[in-house]
């Protein structure tokens, strides 16, 4: 699709990954709103931006579908869709002490991650189902955002594995959903990146983390997601993947 004139939703848009896709799309003319926590960043942020903030939290799964009927009632439309907000809890499967993982955190992180995003999908896909295709029959655009701790997790991930294995999981099945519709899905797995979420690793730590890629070395930087994010908005075929951005990285058990 072509972004000039297009309309996004940047939920978790107040920083990182999605902060940077938001703003390359502003700088190719589109137009969007940023949702994102109260206490975040998302103000300034959208000013910047010359958009709105709608303060939110993804796991009010029946608040969600008023801010993003809102934020699409004042765009007048939706066709791009970029989800970031996520988290992880360390834990693992027995604690060392033998203790079990508990039941609780692994529902939140599966709510915060997995259903929050497919709540989000469901009432983004019902507001661009009513937009009037383009040449080519498209309607919008939805972009996940799992992890390679979806394929290859770490000891202690075993909560946001599952819950990035179910986002990578449901995207081809929700692209052939609507296909008919001509509203793509896709899922970005990136290694780690340099944003809010990893601001406490120590350059020691994150030299560590990423010794494994093949090329480059180093943490990813947020444009390098938002580069893909808006090659996927304005590549028609690229539909139902789960796209790694990793460098070649594969997580060692540690
Ligand atoms: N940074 C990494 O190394 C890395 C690697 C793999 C996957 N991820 C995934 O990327 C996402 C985080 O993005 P980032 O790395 O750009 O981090 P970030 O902290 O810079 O941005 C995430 C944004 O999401 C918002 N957010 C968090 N919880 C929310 C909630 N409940 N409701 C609304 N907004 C919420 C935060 O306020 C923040 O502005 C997560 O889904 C994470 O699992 C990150």
């Amino acid at each position: 699709m072509e972004i000039a004139g297009s309309k996004g939703i940047f939920v978790g848009g107040a920083s990182g990954m999605c902060r940077a896709t938001a703003t390359q799309f502003a700088e190719k003319g589109g137009q969007l709103a940023i949702l994102d926590l109260e206490r975040s960043d998302g103000a300034s942020v959208a000013e910047a931006l010359g958009a709105k903030f709608y303060p939110c939290n993804v796991m009010d799964f029946d608040g969600m579908v008023d801010v993003i009927g809102q934020a699409v009632e004042d765009l007048g439309g939706l066709h791009f869709l970029v989800n970031t907000a996520g988290g992880a809890v360390a834990q693992r499967t027995l604690k060392k002490g033998g203790e079990r993982h508990s039941l609780d955190d692994f529902r939140r992180i599966v709510d915060l991650n997995l259903i929050a995003s497919f709540n989000i999908n469901t009432v983004a896909a019902e507001h661009m189902a009513k937009n009037e295709p383009n040449a080519d029959g498209e309607r919008g655009v939805m972009i996940n955002t799992a992890s390679i701790a979806a394929f290859e997790g770490q000891i202690g991930q075993v909560a946001y594995t599952a819950a990035k294995a179910g986002i990578a999981g449901m995207t081809l099945t929700m692209a052939r959903d609507l296909g008919t519709l001509g509203i793509r899905c896709m899922t970005i797995a990136p290694s780690l990146f340099d944003t809010g979420l990893t601001a406490g690793i120590p350059d020691e730590g994150a030299l560590q983390l990423t010794k494994d890629a093949a090329f480059p070395r180093r943490m990813g930087q947020p444009h390098e997601y938002a580069t893909m994010a808006i090659a996927i908005f304005e590549c028609p075929m690229m539909n139902g993947s789960t796209l790694r951005v990793d460098g070649g990285q594969r997580f060692a058990p540690r």
